[in-house]
């Protein structure tokens, strides 16, 4: 081609990339690898091939983990961690200070393997990938060195159990070893079976860094080499990003183990385009949001929602952009549009495409033979068809029209989902009236997938729990530093001999919608106290009860959006009725327990008072990310929390519990003492008169066992509380799996409730839903 003949054709010629380094850096290796335990690499075993998606070329073999291999892994991080723990936030400070350093003078080398091994554009790789993995190892080097003083009284977890996917290998690495070592955490880490070589060569990087031997330990392999990891008995946490199925068995695999865990699973981001939105940025915001890796993200905004006045307009602007987006060699730095990860993963979008009946676009640009999949855009559907339910995880948007914000809300927030949203529109006071009515733990305004390690990043509902980035994210690291005591079972007072019994009878009823009910099952369980005397009747909730007060519950959700201030008042107000009545509540603990109860009221009134001072600030935070713009984290309810309180301490345990949720905004459903629970039936009269709002606050009586598995399966229930004094942690944990709500609960360590209060609490009863807001011209 002359020079002039290519002026007057303007197409883009080949630009490759070499990969003549990564092939050198495989070929070091024989092309085999063993895993990374102790710091070097152990002899390969059985092993698969892992290979370049664009053409099918093998490029190396990686060993399948076995249970033996995951047990050396464990065991090495076992013996680095007291000694990293150890360490001061300064010197492991240093270290990560090294791998981010690392990071960005190993980048073209990881960026050229990373898109070898998954198919991405090396642009991406390049420019986002590798950049945002270096960011995250600085951000977090910060992070350990602040850690002491910012984070007094909190120590690590222990070792840490990491499994990620294959969409982003090595940004996926970051998120979940840097904060787990700036914390003092040692790390078993699973790569995803199609992208593996990005993780082993980082590790053999981490080399240069000085890292101690088993500080950071990677075995390869699928599935079943995961769910070894998560079956460890030596394993403190796991962290897992990956698909929700799978996600469902973890919590359900680490269930009652004591195991901590965060989920980042799948989504069906919404991107709403109002007819106000800057169509054209709108456009290329969305080449971002679904293109972006081939549309093979978790937070990729899938599921178009654009208002109806624009809608014809905007779809042809769409269809030409994707007429002009380049698909072929992920080497190519002119391509947008790479390979799909792997031939199962092209089958699974060709399938659910192929059995879609709407109408689908499909982009005229040219489409190379192999593992590539078309930019495609799929019109009328309904909002219930499986493609607007499911996450497709390829390069296909489906879009739907909506015409007032109320239904734009409404079709957002239609799914099991609740990663992240985009919401386009000029105006800025709609853009922030949206963003928190829209069920998502990430929130975009004129914009998509941005990121940052300063930033809180997680969803809600199916999406997951725990947050990655930010404070919030190092937190899911650590626990407090206390010393625990094995919980000791409260059981209620036996039935005497001779029953004394005085006075008119009174049976306590449940407390459901701001009103007494009386319990479905019509059964009752009797109170006695020590010294043989009858004190009451309390009913004995079933599965119904439950049903009633959840609905109940979230028929009160209103409360969410009362003013921190009237929460706070209503607290107070609470803490002054139930000042009023302090004796008879003493009297009524000492009647049960047989043990002074002044005390325990006196500590009850002040945790009102503390939850209180709360309401009004437990504030957000104004996030430094590298934009022009703002991201807010802001602290929201997590919805109706449902409690099963302690019976060690029938009213300072129920009230730690319900103040900190309600002063949140959350409303609940509260199981009392099972043993002792007519301190928590008096409490109705000064809920009651303490204009608490009907529904805010639930009480179901009952026994413990019986009642935490509807209310933890219930799908309607947000987030879960166990301090039963009978361990019922793996029950709950493993019944919570069906919405993937969040659970907190007690692992048979006994709490004490005289100083059990503060951060910890707030943090459980809120959710860090984190808002983009870039401003500008
Ligand atoms: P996956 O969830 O099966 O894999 C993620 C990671 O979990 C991999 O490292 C895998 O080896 C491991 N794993 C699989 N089964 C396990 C088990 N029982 N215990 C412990 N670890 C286990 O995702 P997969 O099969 O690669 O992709 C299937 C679909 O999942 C995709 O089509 C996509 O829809 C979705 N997905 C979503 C991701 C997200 O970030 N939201 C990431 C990857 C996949």
């Amino acid at each position: 081609m002359t020079i002039k003949e290519i002026f007057n054709d303007m197409s883009y010629g080949p630009a490759p990339e070499s990969s003549d380094e990564a092939f050198a850096w495989i070929n070091r290796h024989d092309g085999r690898f063993g895993h990374w335990i102790d710091g070097a690499f152990t002899e390969a075993g059985e092993v698969f091939d892992t290979r370049f998606p664009a053409s099918g070329q093998v490029l190396a073999h990686v060993t399948q983990g076995s249970v033996a291999d995951i047990d050396a892994a464990v065991s090495a991080a076992r013996k680095a961690q007291p000694k990293w723990a150890r360490l001061s936030g300064h010197k492991r400070a240093q270290y990560l200070y090294a791998l981010a350093r690392l990071v960005q003078k190993h980048s073209r080398l990881l960026a050229v393997l990373e898109t070898l091994d998954n198919g991405k554009p090396i642009r991406e790789s390049r420019d986002i990938d590798v950049p945002l993995v270096a960011r995250h190892f600085y951000y977090h080097a910060g992070l350990a060195q602040l850690l002491h003083s910012e984070q007094p009284g909190m120590e690590p977890l222990g070792v840490c159990g990491a499994v990620i996917p294959w969409n982003f290998p090595l940004l996926m690495l970051a998120w979940k070893v840097a904060p787990a070592l700036a914390a003092g955490n040692t790390v078993v880490l699973k790569p995803a079976e199609y992208t593996p070589l990005t993780a082993l060569l980082f590790a053999e990087i981490s080399r240069e860094a000085g890292l101690p031997p088993g500080v950071l330990n990677v075995v390869t392999g699928d599935g079943r080499t995961g769910a070894a990891l998560v079956d460890h008995k030596d394993v403190n946490k796991i962290a897992f990003t990956g698909s929700t199925p799978v996600g469902r068995k973890i919590r359900e695999a680490t269930a009652g183990s004591g195991k901590a865990l965060t989920l980042e699973l799948g989504g069906k981001s919404p991107y709403l385009v109002f007819a106000d939105a800057d169509l054209d940025s709108a456009v290329e915001g969305l080449v971002d949001a679904i293109w972006f890796n081939g549309g093979q993200v978790c937070c990729a905004g899938s599921r178009l929602l654009v208002q109806e006045g624009v809608a014809e307009r905007f779809h042809a602007k769409l269809r030409a952009r994707m007429d002009g987006l380049r698909l072929g060699d992920p080497l190519d730095k002119c391509v947008d549009l790479g390979a799909i990860v792997d031939d199962r993963q092209l089958a699974r979008i060709t399938a659910m495409v192929d059995a879609s009946d709407g109408e689908k676009y499909r982009a005229a640009c040219a489409v190379p033979a192999g593992c590539f999949y078309p930019p495609t855009l799929i019109t009328g559907l309904g909002s219930a068809s499986p493609l607007m339910q499911e996450e497709i995880f390829g390069p296909v948007l489906v879009s739907m029209t909506f015409r007032t914000p109320s239904e734009a809300v409404e079709l957002a927030n239609n799914t099991r989902y609740g990663l992240a949203a985009s919401i386009w529109t000029e105006n800025i006071n709609l853009a922030l009236d949206m963003a928190p009515k829209v069920k998502a733990g990430v929130i975009w305004i004129n914009g998509a997938n941005m990121l940052d390690a300063a930033a809180g990043f997680g969803g809600m509902r199916e999406s997951g729990f725990g947050r990655e980035g930010g404070w919030e994210g190092l937190l899911a690291y650590l626990r407090p530093k206390i010393a625990t005591k094995p919980l000791k079972a409260v059981q209620a007072v036996a039935e005497p001999k001779a029953a004394e019994v005085t006075g008119l009878d009174r049976t306590a009823k449940l407390y459901i919608g701001g009103k007494q009910a009386r319990p479905d099952g019509g059964y009752s369980q009797t109170i006695w106290s020590p010294k043989g005397a009858l004190l009451g009747h309390v009913g004995s909730g079933n599965r119904k009860d439950i049903r009633n007060a959840v609905e109940a519950a979230h028929a009160a959700k209103g409360w969410g959006k009362a003013s921190a201030h009237l929460r706070a008042q209503i607290l107070f107000y609470i803490a002054e009725n139930l000042s009023a009545r302090a004796e008879e509540f003493a009297r009524r603990l000492f009647d049960m327990t047989g043990k002074p109860g002044a005390a325990e009221v006196e500590a009850s009134i002040a945790r009102l008072f503390t939850y209180a001072a709360w309401a009004d600030k437990f504030d957000g935070a104004v996030k430094s990310v590298p934009i022009r713009g703002v991201a807010l984290a802001m602290n929201e309810p997590c919805g109706v929390i449902g409690a099963i309180c302690p019976d060690e301490a029938p009213l300072l345990g129920l009230v730690s519990l319900m103040a900190p949720a309600i002063a949140m905004g959350n409303t609940c459903v509260l199981i009392p003492s099972q043993a002792y629970p007519l301190a928590a039936t008096d409490l109705y009269q000064v809920l009651d008169t303490s204009d608490l709002p009907g529904g805010v606050v639930n009480i179901v009586t009952g026994s413990h066992a019986e009642l935490s598995k509807p209310l933890a399966s219930h799908l309607d229930v947000d987030a879960l509380w166990c301090f039963s004094s009978s361990d019922l942690s793996g029950v709950v944990e493993k019944a919570s799996a069906g919405n993937l709500k969040r659970t907190w609960v007690n692992h048979g360590i006994a709490t004490n409730w005289a100083t059990a209060e503060g951060r910890e609490f707030l943090r459980a009863a809120t959710e860090v839903k984190t808002i983009w807001v870039p401003y500008g011209e």
